[in-house]
């Protein structure tokens, strides 16, 4: 019950998106993920995805906003041998891909990515579209989906990091463009916010925390992760981040430890990554008697937990604000002269919503009789 509501959630943003109607007219929860240019935030995101497909590395490599659907689909059973391939699609295949795991992008509509190494190619290449080589930023985002039964559904947006200084052909007031495009992301009371801050950095200075606490100062959809664990100086821990005493956060702090510059030049898989976080966390004096508290698995968890609090608190506003547009397209179809009068798409945006409502009454209460949408 919990999966599906997330999935409709999903659904509705895809329909909005579709439509042309801005999701801001409909706020949905999704996750998004600020923090310094370079603490980890795209590894993060990865490790979340526990596949290889976003651009990382040291400098500005993520400069438009990402928008990620994780969505859960079981594994077709392998009956009489191959996983059926849906029509129209043109998939894009690897000896390493998976049948059961695949990608695809809202501006290449039917096109199925099985290698992941090409998910990464087209961020880059449609990147690169937008903002031109030399670290340009757009706040245009780019729409992903990832399908795969070993991902929970979560919606996360990757977005670049904040930075100071302008470099290449980045505008002089960078700073300020980069934390707007955040602000429009983290600002929406509901979106909940990973703010990402490097354990090797000085936790008072994280641009990250910040940055979440001028949209919710009492820190009550924030976050805290703390990457690069393992290069902390020997001898320091984050353990009294993790007891609250020193930047208090109502949901807490997760550590990590992502893949270093050279784990990701020497191509170290994933699942190899995760495992060495494990034992890193198992084995380290200062957080094995909390291991289970730890890491990327952990964090995941935890973000579905939160999400699906979040999502349970803001759906009578959810609700209310569809019933509103609902009403609000009808009349406006009906001043067009009917149902099917519609020439400039308002009938195909009214259908679309009408559906989705549908989807997302059975989700949230498996009848039509308490959401006072009109059909
Ligand atoms: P972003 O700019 O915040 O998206 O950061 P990236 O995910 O691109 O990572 C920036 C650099 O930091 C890359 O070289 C990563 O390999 C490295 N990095 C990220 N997280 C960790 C970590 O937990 N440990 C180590 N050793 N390196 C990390
Ligand atoms: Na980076
Ligand atoms: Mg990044």
């Amino acid at each position: 019950m919990d999966q599906q509501l997330i999935k409709t959630v999903n659904l509705l943003q895809d329909a909005f998106a579709q439509s042309g109607l801005s999701t801001s007219t409909i706020d949905l929860p999704q996750i998004a993920v600020v923090g310094s240019q370079s603490s980890g935030k795209s590894s993060v995101l990865e490790n979340i995805v526990g596949r290889d497909f976003l651009p990382r590395g040291t400098g500005i490599v993520t400069r438009r906003p990402l928008v990620l659907q994780l969505i859960n689909r079981p594994a077709t059973p392998k009956a009489n041998g191959d996983a059926k391939q849906e029509e129209g699609s043109k998939p894009t295949t690897d000896k390493a891909s998976n049948p059961d795991e695949w990608a695809e992008f809202l501006h290449r509509p039917g096109e199925k990515f099985f290698d992941f190494n090409k998910v990464r190619e087209e961020i880059v290449a449609d990147t690169e579209l937008k903002t031109g080589k030399n670290a340009g930023i757009s706040p245009v985002p780019i729409g992903l989906r990832i399908f795969s039964p070993n991902v929970l559904t979560l919606t996360l947006v990757d977005l670049p990091g904040l930075t100071k200084v302008p470099v290449g052909d980045q505008p002089r007031d960078i700073e300020i463009q980069i934390r707007n495009m955040l602000l429009k992301y983290i600002q929406k009371p509901n979106s909940i916010i990973l703010a990402v801050t490097a354990a090797n950095t000085d936790l008072a200075n994280s641009d990250g925390l910040k940055l979440a606490r001028e949209v919710d100062p009492e820190g009550l959809r924030t976050i805290g992760v703390l990457t690069k664990v393992d290069l902390m100086d020997q001898g320091t821990d984050v353990v009294d981040i993790l007891a609250g005493r020193v930047i208090p956060l109502r949901l807490g702090y997760v550590p990590v430890v992502n893949r270093s510059q050279r784990d990701i030049d020497n191509n170290r898989p994933i699942h190899a990554a995760l495992d060495s976080e494990r034992q890193f966390f198992e084995n380290h004096p200062s957080y094995r008697s909390k291991a289970s508290y730890c890491g990327t698995p952990y964090l995941t968890r935890r973000l579905n937990t939160i999400l699906m609090h979040h999502i349970k608190a803001t759906l009578p506003d959810i609700k209310q604000k569809i019933s509103q547009n609902l009403t609000k397209y009808e009349a406006e179809l009906a001043s067009l002269g009917g149902p099917n009068g519609g020439t400039d798409g308002s009938s195909v945006i009214l259908q679309i919503i009408t559906e989705f409502c549908g989807d997302f009454r059975t989700a949230i209460d498996g009848s039509s009789s308490d959401l006072a949408l009109n059909e």
